[in-house]
């Protein structure tokens, strides 16, 4: 493997480090916040290179990229040691870490003690949590802690077994009065933007008017302050029929399947490696290696 820098080399116009308020100055300004989840070092520098606002750490990486049936089996550590790898590639994005299941539902202490872990031990800048009710509460302990908090709203597939699967939340008069109140409880308990997922973009749009903060929509329809995608699916790296909010940009999943099976026919016939892929030794050093004794 090459341990040579990716090089750079994007169209995407340098710009500082983005902050949290510099997302509700984009907001103001009428500016889309572009946000991505990143699990890893490569997908990280790709997304800053890029020029992305916010990169989530989301939890999505239980299925994503542990295989994983749900997002609930995913740990404190395992969320860590991503989150640390995805600040060691981005610079410029502010860095999202999602507090998996168990790791901030006991108390406001366990809350505060996971979230300060994410900036100390991962150097993440804020981290995002599910739902609206018990939440709101641990979000404010948590910026009352001073970590800026997101939260996230509609589909929070940390409960969707509760929320009966993985569908569109918000569908009734009922169920969207519930989740526009669990918007406004976020944005009281001090949270700086908060995703909002698979809900009718009708009911989005009623959201945005009833909130200040920045928010962020995955399946919620186009009146949001920004978007967020998850990495894999954006660049058509998973297999399987993909949500229907998803747009794909690439098929890598493809394109990566015929990289290595042309790599596989290479190694089988022999055509690889080649003598650019070799090292060479002095023809001097040659002789001398072979009037030595034998090694043990
Ligand atoms: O974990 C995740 O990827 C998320 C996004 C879908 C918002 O929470």
């Amino acid at each position: 493997m090459s341990a040579l820098p990716i090089s750079s080399s994007t169209d995407a116009p340098i710009k500082a480090a983005t902050t949290v308020l510099g997302l509700r100055e984009m907001q103001l300004s009428g500016r889309p916040i572009v946000m991505v989840t990143a699990y890893d070092h490569p997908s990280a520098e790709i997304a800053d290179a890029a020029g992305v606002d916010v990169i989530l750490v989301g939890d999505s990486a239980a299925m994503v990229v542990l295989g994983h049936e749900s997002t609930v089996s995913i740990t404190m550590d395992e969320m860590l040691m991503l989150a640390a790898a995805v600040r060691r590639g981005a610079s410029r994005a502010l860095i999202v870490g999602d507090m998996p299941f168990g790791s901030y539902e006991a108390s406001d202490q366990i809350a505060i003690a996971n979230a300060q872990r994410f900036v100390k031990e991962a150097g993440c800048d804020a981290v995002k949590l599910e739902g609206g009710g018990t939440s709101a509460a641990r979000a404010r302990a948590i910026v009352d802690s001073g970590i800026p908090v997101m939260g996230h709203i509609g589909l929070t597939p940390q409960t969707a077994t509760a929320l009966g699967g993985y569908r569109a939340q918000g569908r009734t008069a009922e169920a969207a009065r519930s989740v526009i109140a669990d918007a406004k409880r976020l944005e009281e308990a001090g949270c700086f933007s908060v995703v909002i997922e698979c809900v009718p973009a009708a009911v989005t749009e009623l959201i945005t008017d009833a909130i200040d903060i920045p928010t962020i929509g995955i399946g919620a329809g186009p009146s949001t302050s920004g978007q967020v995608l998850v990495y894999h699916d954006l660049l058509g790296l998973r297999s399987g029929k993909n949500a229907k909010f998803v747009r794909t940009y690439a098929d890598l999943r493809g394109a990566a399947i015929e990289a290595v099976s042309a790599y596989s026919t290479d190694v089988r016939s022999g055509s690889y490696p080649g003598p650019e892929h070799m090292y060479s030794i002095e023809p001097g050093e040659l002789s001398d290696l072979q009037r030595l004794p034998a090694s043990d």
